[in-house]
């Protein structure tokens, strides 16, 4: 077996920055400022400047980035949110969690993205059918390119409904040069180590031009805080990002523009060396995406096999997501749109993820080309 190369490569960039964030840390210890400090509201402005938003409101994951706005529009039970079944459960989970109903939406089987006709006919169903209030559409940027706003914005135009971007993925994606703010209500995404802006532990942020609105978030950051922290107008949760992980972020966002450019560059080249029968994630022209994962299809019922041939040559793969959130235990009582979700359940047999990150050089890349098309020859040959 070759040398493993690994999926993800954090070191090299924990390399380039490793004595800026080691005196950030230092200086944080000194002060004992870990509650809120000032790199909080450094990374704040700095994330406000590169999402072209009013209001950044940093929190504990991208979870509590979902959560929050919910709860500061006080969706409720009896209401809808419509989301996609193919992505990660947090999406959906927050819906659940504020005790109203996520509704599953169909992706397209090119951009794995929301369907913005499928979108339309569900929440038109659920509007008609009357034992679920539409509230709020959560589309997700998956694999870290940004979905169809444009279109999703005109559902909830006409539905009268808000619009979450779960960027949890692909903050930072564009569409014509413009981020998912542009479009969305409010924008969450998430730091956790592996994405493509992360941290060193858990934290989220949650961007907004609506100043109302920011301000209530900052109130159920700290437990639905008043005039101070001990006059509390609100229910909120503990939800604060560390000052330990804003300086970290801090140093990383300085980065993340030229790292979302070699991304670009990886996914171009992977997209001009592999085999013509390999279907990756589709994107146009007019997109940039922070390639959270690049994806692609092996259909047939081949899937296994081809990520053992992998292994065997050293090269790991991931799949991203073996079931639709409609398919799991916690999830499968609640309602699907229209006949089924037959595109996301057919994904779901398909996609296997290659590694991908900003680091990752042209001998690497083309190891990993090379042993796809190998991996699919020796394949096809015991199908
Ligand atoms: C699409 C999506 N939404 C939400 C989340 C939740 O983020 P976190 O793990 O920071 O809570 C993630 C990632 O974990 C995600 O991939």
């Amino acid at each position: 077996m070759s040398q493993p190369i690994p999926f993800i490569d954090l070191a090299t960039q924990r390399d380039r920055i490793r004595p800026r964030i080691e005196a950030r840390l230092a200086r944080i210890m000194d002060e004992g400022s870990f509650i809120m400090g000032p790199d909080v509201t450094e990374l704040e402005a700095g994330l406000s400047a590169f999402g072209g938003m009013q209001h950044t409101v940093t929190c504990g994951s991208g979870t509590d980035a979902l959560l929050m706005p919910l709860m500061a529009w006080g969706i409720g039970p009896g209401d809808a949110v419509f989301c996609p079944s193919f992505t990660f459960a947090a999406t959906a989970e927050v819906v659940g969690l504020v005790g109203a109903s996520p509704v599953f939406v169909e992706v397209l089987p090119d951009t794995f993205n929301l369907d913005p006709a499928h979108l339309r006919r569900t929440v038109a169903e659920i509007a008609s059918r009357g034992d679920l209030t539409p509230r709020a559409i959560i589309a997700v940027d998956l694999f870290g390119q940004i979905a169809d706003y444009p279109a999703i914005r005109a559902v909830a135009d006409e539905f009268g409904i808000k619009i979450i971007s779960d960027a949890a993925q692909g903050y930072g994606s564009t569409l014509s040069g413009e981020m998912s703010g542009r479009w969305s209500d409010v924008v969450a995404t998430s730091f956790y180590p592996a994405k493509p802006l992360g941290c060193y532990g858990d934290g989220g942020a949650i961007q907004t031009d609506d100043e109302e609105l920011a301000a209530v978030l900052k109130s159920i950051r700290i437990h639905g805080m008043g005039s101070d922290k001990y006059d509390n107008v609100r229910l909120g949760l503990t939800a604060r990002l560390d000052t330990f992980q804003a300086a970290v972020l801090a140093e990383k966002l300085a980065l993340f523009p030229e790292e979302i450019e070699a991304r670009m560059r990886v996914a171009r080249r992977y997209g001009e060396l592999l085999p013509a029968a390999v279907t990756p994630q589709a994107i146009s022209d007019d997109i940039v995406s922070t390639w959270a994962q690049y994806t692609i299809r092996v259909p047939g019922g081949r899937r296994d096999a081809f990520m053992a041939q992998m292994k065997e040559r050293g090269v790991p793969t991931v799949i991203y997501y073996g079931k639709g959130l409609h398919q799991q235990t916690a999830y499968r009582h609640w309602p699907v749109g229209g006949n089924g979700l037959p595109v996301t359940e057919q994904l779901c047999t398909e996609v296997v993820s290659l590694p991908m990150h900003a680091y990752l050089d042209e001998p690497t890349q083309d190891r990993i080309v090379a042993a796809v098309a190998e991996s699919l020859d020796a394949i096809s040959h015991t199908a």
